[in-house]
């Protein structure tokens, strides 16, 4: 065993590059390469002499691994240099990214109203009084403005943050004319405690739908039509509420069902989920935005894709959406 020699081979090695670096790596450090041989060749060296020459073989392993290290960090460096001059070589490659969940579903329920004839509107998020409550049937003072904290910006002019995207169905009208059909997605906010299951903003969907002749018959079976596509539960009620802007009011719920202990944890053991807002729009809000309740009708929704996009996922913190924690949300690509 003639450890100087090769503690000379070590040394000497012309390392240029990456190439040659695997060659060392291959020669001196690699399984069949010379150190390890060395430990091996130790069974053979009298006792006596053992000690000090597994020593010197690992001093060796030592300085080889260190002089294989540094050439990895000196030629990784000369690597990336190369691929910034040469525009030809191929570049690494990139991690692509996924969809944020809220998305996934937001699109998910575009495409089930682009189906049956809706289109896309949207409205800023800074709106003014009239677009977010008095021409929804919300007059200064009426109490149930209070349902809605609201972020006010000003007072003269009355800005604010919107509450809901209903904002929009009131734009949607004032700029088009019936037969209208739209769903407006869009972010909301809310002077809210930031906890588990509330924000101070979130998203929300707004369906509005005004026509000759339009019923609540048409609203059941728009909304049975999209339980059944988006949950694919085919069992839903209605049950009366009150909204401002629609006459009458309803909350739409769905039949989950009730076979799993998750089942009954997120029903609390009715096995109905609640869902959205819906009604007919009230005459009074046709009238504000100049279409005649004598000659036309309609009903609208409104939904929270915070809610679903738990429900769907089994999120149980609504804080986790926005954390942009890439472990959490790279777990929903697979569900583009
Ligand atoms: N704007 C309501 C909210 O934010 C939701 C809503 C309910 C919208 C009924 C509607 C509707 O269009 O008809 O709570």
């Amino acid at each position: 065993m003639d450890i100087e020699k090769i503690k000379n081979d070590i040394v000497d090695f012309k390392i240029t590059d990456n190439i040659s670096l695997e060659k060392f790596r291959l020669s001196f450090l690699s399984k069949k390469g010379i150190i390890p041989s060395l430990f091996s060749e130790l069974r053979n060296v009298p006792k006596e002499q053992k000690k000090e020459a597994g020593q010197k073989i690992n001093d060796l392993k030592k300085l080889a691994t260190e002089i294989f290290e540094k050439g990895k960090l000196d030629f990784s460096k000369a690597e990336e240099k190369s691929v910034i001059d040469d525009f030809t070589k191929p570049s690494n490659i990139l991690r692509l990214g996924s969809r944020h969940p809220i998305s996934i579903v937001k699109n998910k329920i575009i495409d089930i109203f682009l189906k049956i004839g809706f289109d896309i509107s949207e409205g800023p998020e800074i709106e003014d009084d009239w677009h977010n409550f008095t021409a929804l049937n919300l007059p200064e003072y009426h109490p149930a403005r209070d349902m809605q904290d609201t972020f006010y910006l000003s007072k003269d002019p009355d800005w604010l943050l919107r509450t809901h995207t209903s904002s929009v169905q009131i734009r949607h009208m004032e700029n088009n004319k019936p037969p209208i059909r739209t769903i407006s997605p869009g972010r909301v906010y809310r002077n809210e405690d930031i906890s588990a299951r509330s924000h101070c903003f979130f998203h929300q969907i707004e369906g509005l739908y005004i026509d000759k002749n339009v019923s609540f018959v048409d609203l059941k079976q728009t909304l049975l039509y999209f339980t059944k596509e988006l949950f694919g539960k085919n069992k839903i009620r209605l049950r009366p509420s009150y909204f401002p802007f629609t006459e009458p009011s309803a909350e739409l719920d769905i039949y989950w069902g009730l076979e799993t202990e998750t089942d009954y944890r997120i029903t609390k053991g009715t096995g109905w989920l609640e869902i959205l807002g819906c009604g007919m729009v009230d005459p009074n809000v046709l009238k504000n935005c100049n279409i005649d309740p004598n000659e036309y009708s309609g009903y609208a929704f409104g939904l929270g894709l915070e809610r679903i996009t738990m429900l769907l996922y089994q999120i149980d913190d609504i804080r986790t959406l926005y954390e942009n924690d890439i472990r959490f949300l790279s777990q929903f690509s697979k569900s583009i």
